[in-house]
This record gives structure tokens, sequence and C-alpha cells, in this order.
């Protein structure tokens, strides 16, 4: 039996020079916004960035439930010892770290405002919760955060004054055919008698993101199904079969007309 790549062996494909754009924005000490649909390889390439410039990652996947105190630190009370434990954002600072803040659009406001505070000019932070110590961030510190565009649910309009602090801003989107190919070949080994459904599946995909764009479909597959569905096959399932599988279930969420019309999709791209 195959076992599938392990996760930190997977090469980033830099197929439009967002590695370069990063490491300017590094070298000149600002900091970038990462904007793209789910699954585009956001994560992966700010992975990759930090593993390339050998510096320590301190990420925050943002959700409604991600207090201040991730991110400051809290309070901590010890044998009658009043103490503070730093959260990421101050680590990051002080280490002179990559902070990852992903999907920062879904943090709620009083966690942004702190954030505001840090990313500012003076690039320091005011530990309220520590009686007032003044945090100021190593010179190496940098960061980069993603968002998802807005109509991923659950995320909200980045205030301005924080997009305005993040003025180097890369857009990543679905790549072309021929580059989703190569980034599934990165991910599992590909049997030449596959390629052609591979290329099927890749299509698909891109018919599917072009039907929830324009709000026709509810659902936009990203890479991972594309990967998925090139795994499937190596474990012998037929490509139609592979396809219902990773593609037209999901539909069936939104119910069966939905379910039916990816169906029919299939069935008209995989013939047995
Ligand atoms: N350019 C690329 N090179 C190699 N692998 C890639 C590339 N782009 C995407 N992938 C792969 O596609 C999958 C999804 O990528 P990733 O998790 O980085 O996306 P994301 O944009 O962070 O998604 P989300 O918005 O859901 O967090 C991963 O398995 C990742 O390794
Ligand atoms: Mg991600």
């Amino acid at each position: 039996m195959v076992m599938e790549r392990n996760m930190m062996e997977i090469d980033y494909l830099d197929w439009n020079n967002a590695l370069e754009v990063l490491t300017k924005a590094y070298q000149a000490s600002l900091f970038a916004l990462i904007i793209g649909p789910k699954g585009t390889g956001k994560t992966t390439l700010v992975r990759k960035f930090a593993t390339g410039l050998n510096k320590e990652l301190y990420s925050v996947n943002f959700s409604l439930r991600t207090r201040e105190s991730h991110l400051v630190g809290s309070k901590t009370l010890e044998e009658g010892q009043v103490g503070f434990v730093e959260g990421i954002l101050v680590k990051s600072m002080r280490n002179g770290g990559l902070l990852y803040l992903d999907e920062l659009n879904a943090a709620e406001p009083d966690v942004l405002l702190r954030l505001d505070e840090a990313l500012d000019d003076r690039r320091q932070i005011i530990l309220k919760e520590a009686e007032g110590q003044i945090i100021k961030a190593n010179h190496e510190w940098s960061v980069i955060a993603t968002i998802n565009p807005l109509s991923h649910v659950g995320t909200k309009e980045l205030p301005p004054q924080l997009l305005s602090r993040f003025p180097i801003r890369l857009r990543l989107e679905y790549p072309p055919e021929e580059i989703e190919l190569e980034i599934v070949r990165r991910h599992t080994s590909v049997d030449s008698s596959k390629i052609t459904d591979i290329r099927h599946a890749i299509k698909l995909a891109k018919i599917l993101r072009e039907a929830a764009a324009i709000e026709e479909l509810y659902y936009s597959p990203s890479l991972r199904e594309s990967i998925a569905f090139a795994k499937l096959l190596n474990t012998g399932s037929n490509a139609k079969q592979a396809a219902e599988i990773v593609y037209a279930n999901a539909y069936d969420q939104w119910g069966e007309v939905e379910y039916q019309k990816v169906m029919d999709m299939i069935t008209s791209i995989f013939v047995e």
C-alpha cells in the first residue's frame, strides 16, 4: 500500500510570485494581507514563507470565540501571587517572530481594536492587563494576515483602519487548470493513465466554482477536492465514483436538486 505524503514534505508551488511579494514586504518591514477564497493555498504559502526565512511562526486562527486574552495574555493568580501569561501577539512581538493572523475578518471588534494598537507605526502595546507595562516589538517582528472574501460565511468587513495597516495586499485565486494539476502532483503520485481523469475533475471544479460565483450553486470546491479526487483514484476508485464522492455528495446538503445538477455534469464528463 502506498501511504500518502506527509503534510510537512509538501512543497508550495509559487505559481504567481507570491513568495517574492511577501519577501519584499518583509524586507521593507511592511505588513501583508493575503485575500483569497478557501483552499487557495494561503496557509501553505505563509508556512513556506516562514520556513524559508527560518522564522518562528506564531499563528492565530480567528473565530467569533477568539478573545483578547488569546492575543494579549491574561492575569494569573498562584498562591496569592499575581502573574501574567503572555498571549501570542505579545510573544511574537517580544521574540521578533512572524505573526500569522488567519481569517482575521472573522474576529470580533474588541479583538481587532487591540491589534490596531500593536500594528500601528509605533509597534507597541500597552498591557492594561499587566499594570500598564509597555511591550515594544523586536525589530524583526513581522505580520501576515489572511482574509476570505466577504461571501464566506461568518466573515465581516475588515475595518478600514485595520486594512490600512497592511499596505501589501496579495490576491490569491484558484490557479489555472494546468497549474492546479501540477499542485495535485505535489500532493500525491499521479499515474500517467489517470491524468485525463484528473484533468476532467479539475475542469469540473472550475465549472462548479464559476457556478458558485454567480450563485447558481451553493458551494465552490477548492484545491482540497482536486487533491482528494486524485488520492481516491490512487486507491483504485473509478473516476465517476470518485467524482460523486468528492464533488456531488457535498451538494446534497442543499437538497436533491443541487446534488442532481452536479451529478448530471459528472455523468456528462466522466464516461464509464
Ligand atoms: N500553490 C500550492 N502549492 C502546493 N500546495 C497547494 C498550493 N495551493 C494550495 N495547495 C494545497 O491545497 C490545500 C489547501 O491549501 P491551504 O490550506 O493552504 O488553503 P487556504 O487558502 O489556507 O484555505 P482556507 O481559506 O480554507 O484556510 C492544501 O492541501 C495545500 O497544501
Ligand atoms: Mg487557511
